[in-house]
């Protein structure tokens, strides 16, 4: 049995600094530019000193395609090299690195997005190269991130891009090629890492957004629940059995078929389904900080946590990478107990049965959040953006003592809501 992964989250576009070949980076200008972010390429290794100071073993980030690809069969060499140090860094330091393949972001040469074919062809080709040249270092690849949210906000709410808004036949479509893009991704993983590096086995997972739908009174009949939950639940589904459940049809996706060797899975919330909360969840309504939610007024429910961890087992029957899970608190008042709840769901949902292989927190820093911008911080370390300069929060020591208590300790009872508030 493999050692449980304790760990921290990123995403390049999140902390790098100047992706500027991306399609966030245009995109962006109607909200905050990125610029620098926190310049995670220019503190590299103090950062991975940062993660590894907190205890952790695994440390995800994602491969910014367009770092290393700037245009079309064109490698970059800095972009190579700083992954290269990056994956080699993450390795001195006893850190597994957890691979993001996809993570919101794009080359801006391809155009028409994950709805063009030729898109799907260019990504196959960016897998088999990441394959050759990491696969003998990194085991952990996570193809797509939340690609219930990228089709979502790209094509429903309006606030990723391409920026279509009310178009779910669009959205429909682009969920489905991220989902084929998954199979893809998966097959030449498993194709080409062990040919390249000596019958080496990687492990591929997808990770979507999944929340805790409670039943609203604006909706007793749970009918909208219902809509969430497969929102939620549709592309692992389609990973397990090749069939993706979409909003009007269902999909037929053969490439996608047995593709977990893990389920990823995001955690952020449990709401209740009705349209105030799909809005919000969009980004189109805001909600005002209150109790028990966080500066994004963001619910905090650990016990949907377990929930959302069982279910995954229930469903999929694979083991689960808490792939993020992390609370926006700059002041850093709630995430002390966030941590501690959410770490305690989790030995409680293992306890039940729930094979859960790791916890990787987000963030390590503060970063930008899309079209959030700057106001966010969900940072472990605290970032001030005019100095670069990282602060520990005090939750760093949380998470270090949670991190040596480890994983198997004897699960609590569950939270009730007050003993976070
Ligand atoms: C998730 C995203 C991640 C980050 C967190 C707060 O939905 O995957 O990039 O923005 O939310």
């Amino acid at each position: 049995m493999s050692e449980f992964l304790w760990g921290t989250a990123t995403s390049a576009h999140q902390v790098e600094g100047h992706n500027v070949h991306n399609d966030w980076w245009t995109f962006e200008r109607r909200f905050t530019p990125s610029g620098a972010a926190c310049d995670f390429v220019g503190h590299l290794e103090g950062d991975l000193d940062r993660a590894a100071a907190l205890g952790t073993n695994a440390f995800r980030f994602s491969l910014e395609w367009s770092r290393v690809e700037p245009r079309p069969g064109e490698r970059d060499p800095d972009g190579v090299a700083f992954y290269e140090r990056l994956v080699a860094g993450c390795r001195a330091r006893g850190l597994a690195p957890v691979l993001t393949l996809s993570h919101f972001t794009l080359p801006r040469w391809c155009e028409g997005g994950w709805l063009s074919p030729a898109t799907l062809e260019a990504f196959e080709r960016h897998v088999a190269w990441v394959a050759e040249r990491f696969g003998g270092e990194v085991e952990w690849f996570v193809t797509v991130n939340e690609p219930n949210v990228m089709a979502g906000a790209g094509y429903l709410a309006g606030v990723f891009p391409p920026g279509h808004r009310f178009r779910p036949d669009l959205a429909d479509r682009c969920l489905e090629a991220l989902v084929r893009a998954h199979g893809r991704a998966y097959r030449v993983l498993h194709q080409d890492v062990p040919r390249h590096h000596g019958g080496r086995r990687p492990r591929v997972g997808i990770a979507p957004h999944v929340v805790a739908w409670r039943v609203s009174r604006l909706d007793p009949l749970g009918i909208t629940r219902r809509i969430g939950e497969r929102f939620d639940w549709a592309v692992l589904d389609a990973c397990k059995t090749g069939r993706l459940a979409l909003t009007w049809r269902t999909a037929d996706v053969p490439e996608a078929a047995g593709t977990l060797d893990f389920a990823g899975l995001n955690y952020y919330m449990a709401l209740p389904a009705d349209a105030p909360s799909f809005l919000r969840f969009a980004g189109l309504l805001h909600r005002p900080p209150g109790p028990g939610t966080n500066d994004l007024g963001w619910p905090i429910e650990p016990a949907g946590f377990e929930e959302v961890l069982v279910e995954a087992h229930r469903r999929l029957q694979v083991p689960i990478l808490v792939t993020e899970n992390g609370t926006a608190d700059a002041a850093d008042r709630l995430r002390p107990a966030f941590l501690r709840e959410h770490v305690a769901a989790l030995r409680r949902a293992r306890a039940r049965g729930a094979d859960v292989v790791g916890y990787l927190h987000w963030s390590l820093l503060d970063n930008f959040e899309w079209h959030e911008g700057y106001g966010p911080r969900f940072g472990l370390y605290a970032v001030d953006y005019a100095t670069q300069a990282r602060t520990p929060r005090p939750s760093c020591e949380v998470y270090r003592a949670l991190i040596a208590e480890g994983v198997e300790l004897a699960p609590t009872t569950p939270v009730t809501k007050e003993a976070i508030a």
